[in-house]
């Protein structure tokens, strides 16, 4: 399986959670990084053919991102007006990403329990990351669950050093897909008749 992660961070030099997760997934196998503020540069200009060739290429898509009120830097929406064109990602013939997988990678600097209802971000992540969600499903994809790193505008070295391999294994994970996971199970149960019966 072949990654491609999306950073959209303003400053990747001056951050200390997604600098982090980006060198750790640049060193990884199978995992191609892009630093979307250097390539689009000040006026957020990608070269779509080559963006488009880029993804062709890869089987899961990930977007790595800080949450900034609530949404990502403004580079990723660049990158997503330019490049999730008519034709390709939607419409008549937009059917090249389809059957790809999609994830998010975010780190919020408000704590965990400010999203749920109740809370003082009121909602929850799954609530704010739906335009994304949406946005994999019109083009096809299979949106997976996404990884969220919560107060980390306070986080520790240790705690960011912590958060890699937890989120490595994550992004990595081939049961992301709840259909993979699910044959799995199923084939289990297949194979052991006691629990079947325990189950049914
Ligand atoms: C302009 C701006 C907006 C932010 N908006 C939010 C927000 O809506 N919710 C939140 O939990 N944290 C928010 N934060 C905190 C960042 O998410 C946090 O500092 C970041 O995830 C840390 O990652 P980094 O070390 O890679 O920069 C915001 C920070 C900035 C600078």
């Amino acid at each position: 399986m072949k990654t491609l992660v999306l950073t959209a961070h303003p400053n990747l030099g001056k951050s200390r959670v997604n600098r982090a997760w980006f060198e750790a997934l640049s060193d990884a196998e199978t995992v191609t990084t892009r630093d979307l503020t250097v390539i689009g540069g000040e006026t957020f200009q990608f070269d779509v053919q080559a963006e488009h060739e880029l993804l062709l290429a890869h089987d899961r898509i990930v977007f790595q991102f800080p949450f900034y009120w609530y949404s990502a830097p403004p580079v990723l929406k660049a990158w997503m007006d330019q490049v999730l064109t008519y034709g390709f990602a939607y419409g008549p013939g937009g059917d090249k990403l389809a059957g790809r997988e999609f994830l998010l990678l975010v780190s919020t600097g408000g704590p965990a329990d400010s999203y749920h209802a109740g809370g003082y971000n009121n909602f929850s992540m799954a609530e704010f990351l739906k335009p994304y969600q949406q946005t994999a499903l019109l083009a096809g994809m299979t949106y997976l669950r996404p990884y969220v790193a919560h107060g980390m505008a306070v986080a520790t070295e240790a705690q960011i050093e912590a958060s890699i391999p937890d989120m490595l294994a994550h992004l990595t994970d081939p049961e992301l897909d709840p259909k993979v996971k699910q044959a799995r199970l199923l084939k289990e149960l297949e194979n052991d008749p006691a629990k079947a019966a325990a189950v049914s």
